[in-house]
């Protein structure tokens, strides 16, 4: 059984600004994440913190939650995560945040006859910070006791290799994976997903609608 006092759940896409009107983004619609904030409702004496992106507005605030933070950029997120991590908590990040961002944003919009004389825009990004593997490096630095972290996989190949990799790269103890594509993983159709541990596979749950995924990863982490 657990024995979490805390639990924060983030959801939804970043935004990485490129000039006032253009941003870099992901086909997140935060529902996941909705979905299991909403889940983690209906255990008692769990303070609930939801911290979401710019997600589908229906999924951008959980009732009953202790606090719903909003974030845009990933550095943002990264922020806010830390602010609120602590002993006795659990982490899932179902967020999907922008991997890179641009070096600068543009001050005005960029015009299409202000950039030179190629053809086309050459945008260079650099990397932002991975939030798990930093969450990972300052609870071991403050030695933050009873801290466990779940992320998701989202990916079009190599499901197994690719969960078990970031399990380890990040510092954490389950991973849900799912496959993602043009047609399926994201969005309102029905899912499947495989919760894995550095063990390997461990649960596999549907297809089914995200909400009842949602409900059942839950549960299979507040069993943990
Ligand atoms: N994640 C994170 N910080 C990032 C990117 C991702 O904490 N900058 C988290 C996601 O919230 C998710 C997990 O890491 O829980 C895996 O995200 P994913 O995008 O699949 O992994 P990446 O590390 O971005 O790997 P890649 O894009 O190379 O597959």
């Amino acid at each position: 059984m657990h024995s979490f006092k805390k639990v924060i759940v983030t959801s939804g896409p970043t935004r990485e600004w490129i000039d006032p009107v253009r941003y870099i983004s992901n086909a997140s619609s935060g529902k996941m994440g909705y979905h299991i904030a909403e889940a983690f409702l209906s255990y008692q004496d769990l303070e609930l913190i939801y911290i979401h992106g710019n997600t589908l507005d229906k999924y951008s605030s959980v009732k009953g939650a202790t606090k719903n933070i909003s974030v845009e950029t990933t550095i943002q997120l990264r922020d806010a995560v830390m602010d609120e991590i602590s002993e006795n908590s659990l982490l899932v990040m179902a967020a999907a945040p922008a991997d890179f961002r641009p070096i600068m944003t543009a001050e005005h919009k960029i015009k299409k006859e202000n950039k030179g004389t190629k053809k086309g825009l050459l945008l260079e990004l650099e990397e932002n910070p991975d939030v798990l593997a930093q969450v990972a490096e300052y609870v071991k630095d403050q030695n933050i006791k009873n801290s466990v972290r779940v992320g998701f996989a989202a990916e079009t190949q190599d499901l197994e290799k690719n969960a078990i990799t970031k399990i380890l790269k990040k510092g954490i103890s389950v991973i849900i994976g799912n496959y993602v594509g043009l047609e399926i993983g994201f969005g309102e159709i029905d899912s499947s997903v495989i919760i894995y541990d550095a063990k390997g596979p461990q649960r596999k749950i549907g297809p089914l609608p995200k909400e009842e995924i949602a409900k059942q990863i839950v549960d299979y982490l507040m069993n943990l």
